[in-house]
């Protein structure tokens, strides 16, 4: 006999996993994710980034392994990030034409036409100080450094880039690359911005892998702080009135706040980062045994959909691909 007092009965619906499934509000696919790629400089290398297991960096005649597992797994594309040889203080390869990343971002085009390739645009792999924007004395200049990024904008998708997607928080920075892509006629190329990008210990494997770590200070003078949330929504906001297509949240986990505030706000295309420290701590606890890695990535990713975004940029998506199509 059933407990008249009982009205609701939400295990009915919990009762077995068809009935899970049929239910359900958030489902993950392939097609959401983008999968950060390092590519280095030189010959024949492919080496493992210490602080992230799993992670490599390629030089672009290696590439082909790692292309042709992304192609497969249905992932959307790839973010490009490139490791130079050569470093100064006004990160000149960042926007020279015969760089580290155009160079790949033209090799992968011309293998894979299909596959979505963003350029992350931004200084801090190219300069020797290791900040996103050129230096004077120790202040970080803005106006300055919007000229090299919307350079280096144009050269990444004049080598084939489908997208691109500006790091370095320097304020005006979607605007002057939208203009300079117009200018050379690039009036199609979508900007991602990364919008509400927080300054956060969470990027430290991110700084070991492409070799960015700042030589003096810090970014706090131009991302943001953790402490807040409304500045994160003007700051996506002004992306969006100065020409943003796509906007990001970045990190995501401890940021799901923010993500699930800037969903219900705007009505553009949302991307989270989830950034190298998360996945590095994920792997640290996997590799000792201590989580089910397949069970708390999937947890995680599902989370930031669940809380509005659109597009996960990961270092897992090649594995959750994977993992989502055995259960199909
Ligand atoms: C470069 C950049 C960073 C990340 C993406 N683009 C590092 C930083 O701002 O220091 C972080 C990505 C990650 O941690 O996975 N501006
Ligand atoms: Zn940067």
């Amino acid at each position: 006999m059933g407990n008249k007092n009982i009205s609701s009965r939400f295990r009915r619906l919990r009762q077995n996993q068809p009935l899970r499934d049929m239910v359900c509000e958030t489902q993950l696919y392939p097609k959401d994710f983008i999968y950060p790629l390092f590519v280095i400089e030189g010959d024949d290398i492919i080496e493992s980034v210490e602080s992230m297991p799993g992670v490599y960096r390629y030089s672009v005649d290696n590439l082909d392994g790692i292309l042709s597992e992304v192609n497969e797994s249905g992932i959307s594309g790839v973010l490009v990030f490139g490791v130079p040889a050569h470093k100064d203080s006004r990160g000149t390869e960042a926007y020279n034409k015969d760089g580290i990343v155009q160079k790949a971002i033209s090799h992968i085009k011309s293998k894979y036409p299909d596959m979505i390739v963003i350029a992350d645009i931004c200084l801090c792999e190219y300069t020797d100080h290791g900040h996103c924007g050129l230096v004077c004395r120790d202040e970080i200049l803005n106006d300055e450094t919007l000229p090299l990024l919307a350079k280096m904008a144009v050269t990444t998708v004049q080598a084939g880039a489908d997208i691109v997607a500006p790091s370095d928080m320097m304020d005006g920075d979607v605007a002057a690359i939208r203009r300079e892509l117009d200018k050379n006629g690039f009036i199609n190329t979508p900007i991602m911005g990364y919008s509400a990008k927080y300054s956060s210990a969470y990027y430290s494997p991110f700084r070991d892998a492409a070799g960015s770590a700042p030589g003096f200070g810090d970014r706090k003078s131009y991302q943001m702080d953790c402490r807040n949330v409304k500045e994160g929504l003007r700051e996506i906001e002004n992306d969006i009135a100065q020409g943003a297509d796509i906007v990001m949240v970045k990190p995501a986990l401890a940021y799901l706040d923010i993500v699930r505030a800037a969903s219900d706000r705007f009505d553009y295309p949302l991307a989270v980062y989830n950034v190298s420290g998360e996945y590095s701590m994920v792997k640290a606890a996997a590799i000792n045994g201590w989580i089910d890695e397949r069970k708390v990535v999937t947890e995680n990713l599902t989370a930031m959909k669940r809380a509005g975004a659109k597009i996960i940029i990961t270092y897992h998506a090649l594995d959750m691909a994977k993992w989502l199509k055995e259960e199909f």
